[in-house]
């Protein structure tokens, strides 16, 4: 069979990992790939927001099925138009994408349906919104609506800081159309967590647990990034924990889409803030988490064809989805000066020696080729992931091989991980 897995970055990598050891795969496509991604699969220099190249890729090439990584095709209807000329593709439609695409509609959805969220309000006046912010002051959470690259929600410590957001988001539109509305909501604390399941639409499977480490220093100091690093299992998401967010978060949601005339098909991840035992989402997501799904790939043991042929066919209920009882940790190694500017086209060394390493997979994010060498082309660089007896284990190993590697400007974080240690 031949997979397309559309995308560039570290989830997709790990995807089309997973998928080169499928037994069902004879060639895995990657629009548009990166210099990892192009060792084990065809990269094809075509944009992802041209479905029309898409679709004549996978016409000409005969594709079985094809894997979408990020959202923003999936928010502008990748799938639809894929399942309307008759092609297998996972992912959500626009519609049920809606959830990530519009934090307002996600927020609407969970008051309608009782799901466990933050208190919020929509604006869509600055003045009332400014208002609203001067009323409740501080601590407190500013999100644009739509869609901003992971920069559209500031959690303001100071009154000032949340006016400051507003202004930027609504005023100076710094990311456009998506900040027409702004959600003002309250600020959570607890532990976050990220928990991921499998859908057809109706059979919802849970896949290992994991966390992110969004803030770019150790002890999670400074600004959001894409993630940092992330590990498999977290200890804070216990078997109880697990049931509750199924009964009181997955099913409602999915359940909930469906009562509204919604099919969600294939990949939901919830982004939980838990307190006290108590969780509560913080957003959606329609897709699998970047860099979660390198450490949680690293542990699935079952073929991920199986799988998406299962979720495609929704006949989920039928696969035995199997994780390997040990756990792993995924460091990024990222530009310098990432999250903020960041130059390209520093040569990486040090790949192959960190590949000899048993249990460790390189998975790279923003990478390209210049000559024949290996160079940055992005803010997260790699995914250092390592699997082990334990979290200890599967850290110590994936730091080892980091000091094998080296471009300027490199820096990562060095407490990935540490939080699922405490429990210990
Ligand atoms: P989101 O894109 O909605 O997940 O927000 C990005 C990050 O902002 C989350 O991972 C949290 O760290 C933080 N965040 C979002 N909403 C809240 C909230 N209501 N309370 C506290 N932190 C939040
Ligand atoms: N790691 C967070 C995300 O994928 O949105």
């Amino acid at each position: 069979m031949k997979v397309l897995v559309i995308g560039s970055g570290g989830r997709e990598h790990a995807i089309v990992w997973k998928l080169s050891q499928s037994r069902h795969v004879d060639k895995i496509y990657c629009a548009r790939g990166n210099a990892g991604i192009a060792e084990i699969a065809e990269c094809i220099d075509v944009d992802m927001s041209n479905f029309d190249a898409l679709l004549d890729l996978v016409r000409y090439e005969w594709i079985d099925l094809t894997i979408v990584g990020p959202e923003d095709p999936l928010s502008r209807g990748i799938v639809d138009v894929f399942e309307k000329e008759g092609r297998r593709i996972i992912g959500p439609t626009k519609a049920a994408a809606q959830l990530e695409s519009s934090k307002v509609f996600a927020k609407e959805f969970m008051k309608r349906h009782r799901i466990p969220t933050a208190e919020y309000k929509v604006f869509t006046s600055y003045l009332h919104a400014e208002d609203y912010v001067r009323m409740k002051g501080a601590p407190i959470v500013i999100k644009a609506d739509g869609l901003a690259a992971g920069k559209g929600v500031i959690v303001a410590s100071t009154v000032d800081e949340a006016i400051d957001a507003l202004r930027l988001i609504m005023k100076d539109r710094a990311f456009g159309n998506a900040g027409n509305k702004v959600i003002v909501e309250e600020c959570l604390k607890g532990e976050e967590a990220s928990f991921m399941v499998f859908t057809d639409g109706r059979t919802i499977v849970p896949m290992a647990s994991s966390q992110d480490h969004k803030r770019v220093f150790d002890n999670d100091k400074g600004p959001n990034t894409g993630g940092m690093g992330a590990y498999s299992p977290a200890p804070v998401i216990t078997k109880e924990l697990e049931s509750v967010v199924m009964d009181t978060i997955m099913r409602p949601t999915i359940e909930g889409l469906r009562s509204e005339g919604i099919k969600y098909k294939g990949i939901l991840y919830a982004g939980l803030m838990i307190d006290d035992g108590q969780p509560n989402v913080l957003e959606f997501n329609c897709r699998l988490g970047d860099p979660e799904t390198q450490p949680v790939l690293l542990r699935l043991d079952t073929d991920l064809v199986d799988i998406c042929m299962a979720i495609a066919d929704e006949k989920l209920s039928d696969v035995n989805i199997e994780w390997k009882d040990e756990a792993s940790v995924c460091v990024v190694l990222a530009s310098g000066g990432y999250p903020g500017k960041y130059e390209k086209g520093k040569i990486i060394s040090g790949l192959n020696d960190a590949k000899e390493m048993d249990d460790v997979v390189v998975f790279h994010a923003g990478t390209s080729f210049n000559n024949n060498e290996i160079v940055t082309n992005g803010g997260r660089v790699l995914g250092v992931t390592a699997l082990g007896k334990g979290i200890k284990d599967a850290k110590e190993r994936a730091y080892e091989a980091i000091k094998k590697i080296h471009f300027e400007g490199m820096h990562y974080r060095s407490d990935i991980a540490d939080k699922a240690l405490k429990y210990q």
